[in-house]
């Protein structure tokens, strides 16, 4: 956040004020007023516990609602026994929302014996109505519900939340302010209500993009940097257009000051957020291309690496790989994910490149940056598929000699395209081609991954390693794991390692050459 906020200076007889971030400054101090007296009653200080379900995009918004949460007065905590605890969820598979739902039997016995403990969750299983409705129903302990579109909001539903409280008592159902039972003005299609007292505020989508809100960083030394929200996509099986909406490219001057704001609190290493980084800059009202906005972030003094994610093939341009090659600091991985190797099954899956025109893609970024390490997702058992088409996506990962890949197994998500397709695999097929396939790429893993051994390479110190005393984890360039000895002071810094010993998926190394 640019601007210091003193919040016990703002007015609070005065109304709200409409615009954003204002807004949320003030409701961030009445939030604050409220925990105080809380805090008091108590005779301790007030504590939140993020949990954080899903990808790197649910990951930044954490930090953005931990940002928050801290300015109100919550010191962090990772027991579920705080006084405020967010389930920041994500449903792209089915297996996600299980556990939520899980864990929320669990939460429900600590309230029973703390009803003053407020529960809250957002993240994009919420943007679901059935879930909402679920929860609504079946979860009357929940407090707050909120959605991707309007995290930033979190002071203000905490105020209602409190307000309610205060006028009805924590169990009682009391009577919705009318504010509560309108659609807040920002979202589009917004649902937010308060039944039970419980606090709802869902937007089915939004143009906007609030800045300058604070933000409580998980890492010194590297942080994630939004440069657009949403998908346009529409992949066949992939629930994430409904849920994070369409794509919005935050601006390139917003973008570059972020960053030069994190170098200047001792980041060295950013990592470019976004569904189809590739896709940046379309929304912008001047055109910037990401190729383009790589190149400005390049430029930054004191920056030392770049890195993005995800790469969609289909966008991927030359004017990228010649950008890639040629920058200075953005490194060598790129995140390209396949999702099958099958032309016929990526038709179904609407990806928008055959099986050939991905290994042409793969050739072209290899003549053109041969150290460059190459990772991707896989999907299994999409509906339709054979084993003919089965064994196109082994000779895929045969071919290409991923560095890694996510393996996952087709999760049906009401709402998309591929849920209503017919032909749906049986679970033991899927199962059995599952493990083939992981069998496969692991191998191929260990194999590519032992290629920089005995070389020096430069590696990101970034913590104290879990199993070894005295030893330091840390990421190559590529971003292969190294452990290697070296002091706690080391964290934050890149330092040259010698890789003296292949794991397979790792190297053990030693300082210096
Ligand atoms: N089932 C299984 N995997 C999925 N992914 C997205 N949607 C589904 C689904 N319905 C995977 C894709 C994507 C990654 C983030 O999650 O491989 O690249
Ligand atoms: Fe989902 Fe496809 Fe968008 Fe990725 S590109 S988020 S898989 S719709």
């Amino acid at each position: 956040m640019d601007r210091y906020i003193d919040f016990d200076k703002i007015n609070l007889e005065l109304p709200p004020p409409e615009e954003e971030p204002d807004r949320q400054y003030y409701f961030t101090a009445k939030a604050k007023r409220y925990a105080e007296a809380e805090s008091a009653r108590l005779g301790r200080p007030l504590t939140c516990c993020i949990q954080t379900f899903g990808c790197q995009m649910n990951s930044r918004d954490s930090e953005k609602l931990l940002g928050i949460l801290k300015q109100i007065g919550y010191q962090e905590t990772d027991d579920e026994h705080a006084d405020f605890v967010l389930y920041n969820t994500c449903t792209v598979r089915e297996n996600a929302n299980k556990r939520v739902y899980g864990r929320l039997g669990y939460l429900n016995t600590i309230k029973k014996k703390n009803p003053d403990m407020i529960i809250a969750l957002c993240g994009c299983m919420m943007q679901e109505a059935q879930v909402v409705e679920k929860i609504r129903t079946s979860y009357r302990f929940v407090d707050i519900i909120f959605g991707t579109h309007n995290i930033f909001k979190l002071a203000e539903l905490l105020c209602r939340r409190y307000e309610l409280r205060q006028s009805s008592g924590t169990e009682a159902c009391g009577a919705i302010p009318a504010s509560l039972s309108q659609p807040t003005k920002s979202g589009t299609g917004t649902a937010a209500s308060s039944k039970n007292n419980m606090v709802i505020d869902v937007w089915e989508g939004t143009d906007r993009i609030v800045e300058d809100l604070p933000v409580e960083r998980k890492y010194p030394f590297k942080s994630g940097v939004n440069i657009m929200f949403g998908c346009n996509n529409f992949c066949s099986y992939c629930i994430v257009p409904y849920v994070r909406g369409r794509e919005r490219s935050r601006r390139p001057e917003d973008i570059i000051a972020e960053i030069r704001r994190l170098v200047s609190e001792g980041v060295v290493e950013v990592m470019l957020l976004g569904q189809n980084v590739n896709s940046y800059g379309k929304t912008l009202d001047t055109r910037v291309t990401f190729a383009q906005l790589l190149k400005q972030v390049d430029q930054i003094e004191g920056l030392e690496r770049i890195r993005f994610m995800t790469s969609h093939p289909k966008d991927l341009s030359d004017e990228l790989i010649e950008t890639m090659a040629s920058a200075k600091k953005v490194c060598h991985h790129l995140h390209l994910p396949v999702q099958s190797g099958s032309s016929r099954i990526l038709k179904q899956m609407n990806r928008r490149y055959t099986k050939e025109q991905y290994l042409e893609l793969v050739d072209k970024i290899r003549r053109a940056i041969p150290d460059i390490s190459l990772t991707t997702d896989i999907i299994v058992g999409f509906p339709g598929e054979t084993e003919e088409d089965f064994q196109e996506t082994l000779d895929v990962v045969e071919r290409v000699r991923f560095d890694s890949a996510f393996t996952f197994i087709y999760s049906k998500r009401t709402g998309t395209p591929a849920a209503k397709m017919e032909n749906q695999v049986p679970d033991d097929v899927v199962k059995d081609r599952f493990d083939r396939l992981l069998k496969r790429v692991q191998e191929i893993s260990a194999e590519v991954c032992g290629r920089d051994l005995h070389t020096v390479q430069k590696v990101l110190a970034e913590e104290p390693d879990d199993h070894l005393d005295g030893y330091l984890t840390g990421r190559m360039d590529n971003n292969t794991v190294v452990h290697f000895p070296g002091e706690p002071s080391l964290i934050g810094k890149i330092v040259d390692v010698y890789l003296e010993e292949s794991k397979g998926f790792y190297y053990m190394g030693k300082r210096g050459n």
